[in-house]
């Protein structure tokens, strides 16, 4: 594991997800509530983006069969999804977000 420079904070807004990567792994990197939070971007039923997903209530919503993921802890919150996402340490510093992965 590594702090890996993934994005400048000012190019999410709250309510923004964006697909980054950071070393082998393909994230989803969210902005809610001027916080940044980061998950596998691959979603765990079968093979879909969620950056290309829709961002409500602090879950995304996949793209392809509507399963939805709290992105801070990456719990699936509901069918066809059963298996949890990933998920990254983030910080901030200055205008740079890192993940930890
Ligand atoms: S691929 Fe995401 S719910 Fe099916």
């Amino acid at each position: 594991m590594a702090w890996i420079k993934v994005a400048n904070a000012d190019q999410l807004q709250n309510g923004d997800v964006i697909g980054v990567h950071a070393g082998q792994a393909h994230i989803a990197l969210y902005r809610d509530d001027d916080s940044y939070f980061a998950t596998d971007n691959v979603c765990t039923h079968q093979y879909a983006l969620l950056s290309d997903g829709y961002m409500e209530d602090g879950c995304i919503e996949c793209p392809l069969h509507q399963a939805t993921f709290d992105i801070r802890t990456g719990k699936a919150q509901c069918a066809p999804a059963t298996k949890d996402l990933v998920t990254y340490p983030v910080k901030v510093e200055g205008d740079d977000v890192l993940v930890d992965a």
